[in-house]
């Protein structure tokens, strides 16, 4: 059991690392928590410094996820890359370390989906940039992306709990992180990708 916590422990700390905050102080100079919506994530980073450090935010919260599950698997098996994802995610949502004010968990927990279940994950994943290609809306493409998950993951994985468990619990947490965009979406008033910046606070 010890090795199961200490999973979920690194994977916390792993999930606290926020690429945004750190591309953001890098090559922006800035907390990118003050700018444009307020979120540390990719779809920030490229509304407020661009499409290159976007990209490295997107790759660098993802890559995180696909360690921490990877770690989590040598520690403790299959169940130890579980613990150690959704960990990471609640890190990167509510890092201690950063006042507990982090992202929305979308890229890692893409990293950490397609590490643990890779083809609930690829169906998922296409799905959510399918709507994202479609509507431009990015907050769109993850919140149905999360609620995907939650279904696709709970059908494919009926005889693994740990496996359903971590589809639901990522699902939901994305969903929740997304409540400020939700109602924006409701009020029309969701930036949608590559329009000029403007801080929304
Ligand atoms: O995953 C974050 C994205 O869906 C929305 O980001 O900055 O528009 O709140 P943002």
């Amino acid at each position: 059991i010890w090795r199961i916590v200490l999973s979920g422990a690194i994977g916390y700390c792993l999930g606290c690392i926020i690429s945004a905050l750190i591309v953001g102080k890098i090559f922006g100079k800035i907390d990118i928590r003050d700018h444009g919506s307020g979120n540390a994530g990719s779809t920030n980073v490229q509304r407020v410094l661009g499409w290159r450090y976007g990209f490295y935010t997107l790759a660098g919260d993802a890559l995180k996820g696909v360690v921490a599950v990877a770690i989590g698997w040598l520690l403790a098996g299959e169940i130890g890359g579980y613990v150690a994802g959704v960990c990471a995610v609640i890190g990167h949502n509510w890092p201690a370390f950063s006042r507990f004010k982090g992202g929305k968990g979308i890229a890692t927990s893409v990293g950490v989906v397609l590490m643990t279940m890779p083809l609930c994950g690829g169906i998922v994943l296409a799905i959510g940039l399918i709507v994202i290609f479609a509507t431009r809306y990015v907050s769109l493409g993850a919140v149905i992306a999360a609620g995907s998950l939650m279904i696709v993951g709970t059908l494919l994985n009926l005889h693994n709990y740990w496996a359903m468990g971590t589809a639901l619990l990522l699902g939901a947490m994305a969903i929740f992180s997304h409540r400020a965009n939700i109602k924006r979406l409701i009020g029309h008033t969701e930036r949608k990708i590559g329009t000029p910046k403007k801080d929304d606070k």
